[in-house]
């Protein structure tokens, strides 16, 4: 005789679709069952099958996708066996997918994430001339506005001198790309877009200015942001075609410039130059990078490089002195981003929580 619980199913279709409207798809972070990746779900007695359909084949989060759904399918009352089978969608339901994450900007010229109601702070770290540490003020920056809670974004829009990926240490990265549409990079909650990710084995860029500005328009439209409350741009050090198409593109974006200790009232007036050019961006601050070396021992500061650039540098441009990142030693630099308990980390920690009321943004919990 047949107990009943094995004749009759003991949940329905919606119940399941219900219970897996919480699973997410890792990388676009939008629910599976949203999105339409759930399929054939059958149910049997105590047991319940279902298809999920991956955008590519041989994605490597399938593993991920599999657990989470199995798990929360065995949480279903009555339920004690789930089969998950993995497919790949067809290039019309990719297509379809694509739509979906677009979303809305689909018919709109404009960005989703340039759209004035997103709600995004754009922050371009600026510097009047390379090798100060502007990739590495950016990338310190998002993880640290990452570890107080914030959803963030980078753009390394220094399209010929790219050293955003090598810094976070994914420069063997490949974005998915669904439909034309790129799924940024993540790495411990930042999500990561660069040209780097573009060229085949790191063969120089040789675009000219309209197509490099086409590339960063690329940046903001082709790529699926999702949810971000602050997207940060590594500028090219100075002026430029790229400069001035940052400008243009994000006419309400904020500026943080970074400056080394040597004072150079030349260098200065140059900076102060730059900034005259893009009269509408706010400079939220100035960061003094390399500003000291600390000795580990005796905790005494040297300042190798002189003192005084960041200070002259804010007092020039009227903006606060946010930061001085001290020196650090080839062991602490291995990784590109600092260790949080670094005397650098800490600065970068630091500058987050004055970097975060500056862009009018409230922490997260
Ligand atoms: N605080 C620091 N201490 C020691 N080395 C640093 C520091 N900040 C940056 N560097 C190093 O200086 C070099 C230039 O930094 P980078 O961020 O690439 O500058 P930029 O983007 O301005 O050209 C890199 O090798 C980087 O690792
Ligand atoms: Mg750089």
């Amino acid at each position: 005789m047949n107990s009943a619980k094995e004749a009759t199913t003991v949940v329905t279709k919606e119940q399941v679709l219900d219970a897996l409207r919480d699973v997410e798809d890792p990388e676009v972070h939008r629910s599976i069952v949203e999105l339409e990746m759930v399929k054939d779900i059958t149910i049997e007695g105590s047991s319940v099958s279902v298809k999920v359909l991956l955008t590519i084949t041989g994605c490597p989060l399938r593993t991920v996708i599999e657990k989470s759904v199995s798990d929360k399918l065995l949480e279903l009352p009555g339920i004690e066996k789930a089969y998950v089978e993995i497919g790949t969608m067809s290039d019309e339901e990719r297509a379809k997918f694509a739509g979906k994450l677009r979303g809305k900007s689909e018919a709109q010229s404009t960005p989703a994430i340039l759209q004035p109601d997103a709600g995004v702070e754009f922050l371009a770290v600026a510097s009047g001339k390379g090798g100060v540490g502007k990739s590495t003020v950016t990338a310190n920056l998002a993880k640290a506005l990452a570890n107080e809670g914030l959803r963030v974004g980078v753009i390394d829009a220094d399209i010929y001198g790219f050293s955003i990926p090598g810094i976070f240490g994914v420069k063997d990265a490949r974005p998915t790309v669904i439909d034309e549409l790129i799924i940024p990079i993540e790495v411990d909650n930042v999500k990561l877009i660069s040209m780097h990710f573009f060229v085949p084995n790191n063969n120089p860029v040789v675009w000219r200015g309209p197509m490099l500005g086409k590339m960063l328009r690329n940046f903001f439209a082709e790529v699926h942001w999702g949810d971000v409350d602050v997207v940060l741009l590594d500028l090219p050090p100075g002026t430029g075609d790229i400069a001035m198409d940052v400008h243009q593109l994000l006419p309400k974006s904020k500026e943080l410039i970074v400056t080394t200790p040597q004072a150079n009232a030349a260098d200065v007036a140059v900076r102060a130059g730059i900034m005259g050019l893009r009269t509408n961006h706010e400079i939220v601050g100035v960061v003094e990078n390399m500003a000291y070396f600390q000795c580990p021992g005796c905790g005494e500061k040297t300042y190798l490089f002189g003192r005084g650039g960041g200070e002259e540098v804010a007092n020039a441009l009227k903006a606060p002195l946010l930061a001085e990142v001290p020196i650090a030693s080839m062991d602490a630099l291995a990784s590109g981003i600092f260790a949080v308990d670094s005397p650098q980390g800490q600065a970068f920690k630091d500058l987050a929580k004055r970097i975060i009321p500056a862009l009018g943004l409230a922490v997260r919990v």
